[in-house]
């Protein structure tokens, strides 16, 4: 059984920017372990300082474009990302869409095995994305995310289900969710409900004690 998934997303906040994403990354460090996996989806401008601080946290980038070299401006580049140190990516996250064409024309450029995890808004999406093999599905209601209750008990279906319509297409797919999660019962509960990991964001990122939230979200795993 491959190990479950923290995948915390730096989005753009301040408190997961510049030299804070380094300071984040190693708070991270302090709850890695053989039972888990912890991922920092950092800014592309934050990407290789991280990965250089970070030893036993993955470092992912929070989108990529589907371009090779030469005359391309403002696009992010697989093959570069890699270079500065990105281990998997993020695509389709609901705050930065993409159309299926470009999930799959990225899947097509990205080496055999580098992680990739396409975002869906609901369990339709979801099963549009598993049609196409990538690495992860995070399943993520775009009205619950920034906010305080989290997808696992204010829709716990959309969990469910998704994983039922996932696995049905592609069972080598693995299901995350994520918005609202904020704590380890949280975490817990997504794993009950078939999930192998979640996606967050504010519940770390606003934290008033990050190491304290941290150490709470694999505390039941
Ligand atoms: O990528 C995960 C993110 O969209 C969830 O945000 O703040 O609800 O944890 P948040």
């Amino acid at each position: 059984m491959s190990k479950p998934l923290i995948v915390v997303n730096f989005k753009t906040y301040e408190s997961a920017s510049s030299q804070n994403a380094n300071t984040l990354a190693l708070a991270m460090e302090s709850v890695t372990s053989d039972s888990v996996e912890i991922v920092a989806v950092t800014s592309a401008f934050d990407l290789s300082s991280v990965s250089e601080n970070a030893e036993n946290v993955k470092v992912w980038t929070q989108h990529l474009d589907p371009i090779g070299f030469g005359s391309n401006t403002g696009w992010l580049h697989p093959d570069t990302a890699i270079k500065r140190g990105a281990q998997g990516t993020i695509i389709n996250h609901a705050e930065h869409k993409v159309s299926i064409e470009h999930v799959a024309n990225l899947m097509q450029m990205l080496p055999e095995g580098f992680p990739i995890c396409a975002c869906a808004a609901d369990v339709d999406e979801a099963k549009e994305l598993a049609k196409l093999g990538p690495t992860y599905i995070a399943v993520e209601p775009p009205e619950l995310i920034g906010g305080d209750i989290s997808v696992t008990s204010a829709d716990p279906t959309i969990v469910s289900d998704s994983v039922k319509v996932v696995k049905e297409i592609n069972p080598n797919v693995r299901v995350l969710c994520g918005a609202g999660v904020k704590t380890g019962k949280d975490v817990a509960t997504a794993i009950e409900l078939g999930a192998e990991g979640v996606l967050l964001a504010s519940g770390v990122t606003k934290a008033q004690d990050v190491e304290a939230v941290l150490a709470d979200l694999v505390s039941l795993i």
